[in-house]
């Protein structure tokens, strides 16, 4: 870990234990230069979290602690989105759609088929992009501007709750077989973190 890495200190200890490798400061340089596409992106990847949980909440109905966790988690990644969209209005950013970055499409096309093989995968899934989201709020807090400073800091709490939560309700359904597979998408998402990228997005890697 290089000494020059700085982020907020209401970063969780348990997140950066849990990823791989920081985010590099290629990508904090970029995302600076990069003012409204971060914060559209970031629009886009609350909205994605939103309908992620949506979609749980339809295929696995007898689960009530799944249920709980993912109708609340939904509800908060749509409140992100709406102080997001309110910012960039306020900002004179026009929200539009852009291409996605291949991060999340790059971790779930290992997600296993069969259950619970599926359900476990998508969750430790969802677990990672969640520290990730929460642990790039933490990098750019320092450089940020005090409103969008203020609203991050808050964002760091509660994507490091629903990594928790994630984390937590995957290991429910294989308690002792699950730090092998936390442990290879945890590789993957590294891989996909430091890998060059053409374009910047909230999940892209370092410029190429
Ligand atoms: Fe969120
Ligand atoms: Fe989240």
């Amino acid at each position: 870990m290089s000494a020059t890495v700085t982020h907020d200190p209401r970063l969780p200890e348990a997140i950066l234990d849990f990823l791989a490798c920081p985010t590099p400061a290629s990508w904090v340089d970029w995302a600076l230069d990069n003012p409204e596409i971060l914060l559209i992106d970031h629009a886009q990847c609350e909205k994605k979290a939103a309908s992620t949980a949506m979609s749980l909440l339809y295929r696995y109905v007898d689960d009530a602690e799944l249920l709980t966790k993912m109708a609340r988690l939904a509800r908060e990644e749509l409140l992100h989105f709406e102080q997001v969209v309110k910012l960039m209005e306020g900002r004179g950013i026009t929200y539009r759609p852009i291409g996605a970055a291949r991060y999340a499409e790059g971790l779930r096309r290992h997600v296993r088929g069969g259950e619970p093989h599926r359900l476990i995968d998508v969750l430790i899934v969802g677990a990672i992009i969640e520290a990730r989201s929460c642990e790039r709020f933490a990098r750019l807090i320092p450089f940020l501007d005090e409103e969008l400073a203020k609203f991050y800091r808050g964002l760091v709490k509660s994507e490091g709750r629903h990594y928790e939560d994630y984390l937590m309700l995957a290991r429910r359904l294989a308690p002792e077989s699950l730090d092998e597979r936390i442990a290879f998408f945890i590789e993957r998402e590294a891989e996909l973190i430091t890998m060059p990228d053409t374009a910047f997005r909230f999940h892209s890697g370092v410029p190429a």
